[in-house]
């Protein structure tokens, strides 16, 4: 295995994602399907689906603390660090986003 981080361009600024009303969007990454949280000005990556039940995580929303809240049980997660912070035992993984001046890029690590 390499050492070398793949980055992938998402868009040539924050701007130009299409989020909801509710900051969430779908975006394709090298074939994954991954959904985006816009709070607080910062965008936060994550899996389509909530590691619970399968649940599509942009058709939920972020609570005032800046976790993603599953549309179908209403469990909640960190999306800094995928923590379950509703205490279900569950466990969200979270893509690193980065701005920067020639774009949006996120690694699948
Ligand atoms: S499927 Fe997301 S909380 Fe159950």
């Amino acid at each position: 295995m390499s050492s070398h981080t793949q980055w992938y361009k998402l868009a040539e600024s924050v701007n130009e994602i299409e989020f909801n009303n509710n900051g969430l969007a779908e975006v394709e990454v090298n074939g994954k399907n991954i959904t985006l949280a816009l709070h607080n000005g910062k965008v936060f990556a994550c899996p389509q689906k909530c590691p619970h039940a399968g649940g599509t995580l942009a058709a939920g929303y972020i609570d005032a603390t800046g976790n993603i809240v599953c549309p179908v049980h209403r469990y909640k997660f960190n999306l800094i660090n995928g923590y379950n912070t509703s205490g279900e035992g569950y466990h969200l993984k979270t893509y690193k986003v980065d701005v920067r001046e020639d774009g949006l890029f996120i690694t699948l690590l």
